[in-house]
């Protein structure tokens, strides 16, 4: 947690059950240098003290707009701050945030930064799949605010569900990824991401699909976009992205294909996250295919390898990078791919690993480059992978080859 030193975090803590676990991320906040300056709503008395917030904190608790030493406390907290985190976040928080509803020191302080923010919601099932508090979510996200989404577990009353507020670690890791890439070290760039798991069509209504969510691709898209450069991820899966993000969407690898073609020669870096499918039906029929006329034959195909054929085309000065996903001899099987489709960089990761790859939020990989470095990025939120592989893109684009 080397990116908190020395900096000033807001840690907002709203009225839900979750609240005693922002204690947490308040005291590895501290013990790693930041200077954290709470917040605590009216609501949020009711579940922890403000004693043993303001004892493990850097300064006594804020909690109201009046009380203050400071006759406008929102305005200092909110413009001395390098970020803020709200753990947790209720859905009345993220509503007055989303709409400017700046009626307490909390969301007045949110309104009055420049800051990064880090949005860890909480709350129960039926609350977070409400419409209002998904479409509040997804202006935040479009406004450039991270989302660090809840888990699933047990809630307040014994209740299971999705709801529970991610745990300090992960808010950690998040934290550290905003602040670690908050450079504007891709300024000037124009970057291509591909994300999520393309569809082949096998009917009118069926396709060859695979679990991959795209989580990881946006995860790359927005930061790159966060370091100045600028973005257009092609993406086979609709999910809120920050504004200033070109999206281009697409479903099959041909359309993929298609779309990256058109993009890459011009383009500095890209990076191909995307699970393309390697086999497609030969013929993808016209209608529905009748269950009374018995199990059809499917008769696959080669996809195009569209990032072999980016390689074999690859501009001077562009930074091409891969994935791979793979079950065994991961990092050898990495390499030889590094090796044949002509990459400069290849994120390898072992997905039968647990928390590791489609559908998590999690990932550990290993960054392999062209001259024969490897990184290892342990267990982390695809936040920090993110900011791994972006680190590597921009080290290895400003260090001159041997
Ligand atoms: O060879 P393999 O599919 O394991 O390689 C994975 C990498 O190649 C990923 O970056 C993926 O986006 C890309 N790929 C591709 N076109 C394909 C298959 C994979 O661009 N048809």
């Amino acid at each position: 947690m080397e990116s908190v030193r020395g900096r000033r975090i807001v840690v907002g803590i709203s009225g839900g059950i979750a609240a005693y676990k922002a204690i947490e991320v308040i005291r590895r906040l501290v013990d790693s240098g930041a200077h954290v300056a709470p917040i605590m709503t009216d609501d949020a008395h009711r579940f922890i003290g403000p004693v043993t917030v303001s004892a493990l904190s850097s300064e006594p608790v804020h909690t109201s707009l009046w009380d203050d030493a400071s006759p406008i406390p929102h305005t200092r907290l909110g413009q001395t701050a390098d970020l803020i985190v709200v753990a947790p976040a209720t859905a009345r928080v993220i509503a007055a945030y989303a709409m400017g509803f700046s009626q307490d020191l909390l969301v007045a302080t949110l309104i009055a930064t420049r800051a990064q923010v880090v949005i860890c919601p909480a709350m129960h099932t039926e609350m977070w799949e409400h419409p209002s508090v998904q479409d509040n979510l997804a202006l935040l996200r479009s406004r450039g605010v991270i989302v660090v989404d809840p888990q699933e577990g047990r809630l307040a009353g014994g209740d299971v569900g999705t709801g529970r507020l991610a745990d300090p670690e992960t808010i950690l890791s998040a934290i550290d990824s905003a602040l670690s890439g908050s450079g504007r070290d891709m300024e000037g760039l124009s970057v291509v991401v591909t994300a999520g798991g393309t569809r082949e069509p096998i009917d009118a209504v069926r396709v060859i699909a695979n679990r991959s969510s795209g989580k990881q691709g946006y995860a790359i898209a927005e930061q790159a976009h966060r370091r100045g450069a600028s973005v257009t991820l092609i993406s086979t899966v609709e999910r809120p992205v920050v504004s200033g993000i070109e999206v281009v969407p697409v479903e099959t690898a041909q359309q993929m294909l298609d779309a990256v073609s058109l993009l890459a020669p011009s383009s500095d870096v890209v990076v191909m996250t995307a699970a393309v499918a390697d086999f497609r039906p030969v013929h993808a029929a016209d209608g529905k295919i009748k269950k009374h006329n018995g199990i059809p034959e499917i008769t696959l195909e080669a996809t195009p390898d569209i990032l072999a054929s980016l390689g074999a085309a690859k501009p001077a000065g562009q930074t091409l990078v891969g994935f791979a996903a793979e079950t065994d001899d991961v990092v050898a099987n990495a390499q030889g791919k590094l090796q044949r489709k002509n990459l400069d960089m290849i994120v390898a990761n072992d997905v039968s690993a647990p928390g590791v790859g489609f559908g998590h939020d999690t990932n550990a990989v290993s960054i392999l480059l062209a001259d024969g470095q490897q990184i290892q990025v342990p267990l982390a939120t695809k936040h920090t992978i993110a900011t791994a592989v972006l680190d590597s893109v921009v080290k290895s684009r400003t260090t001159p080859r041997p």
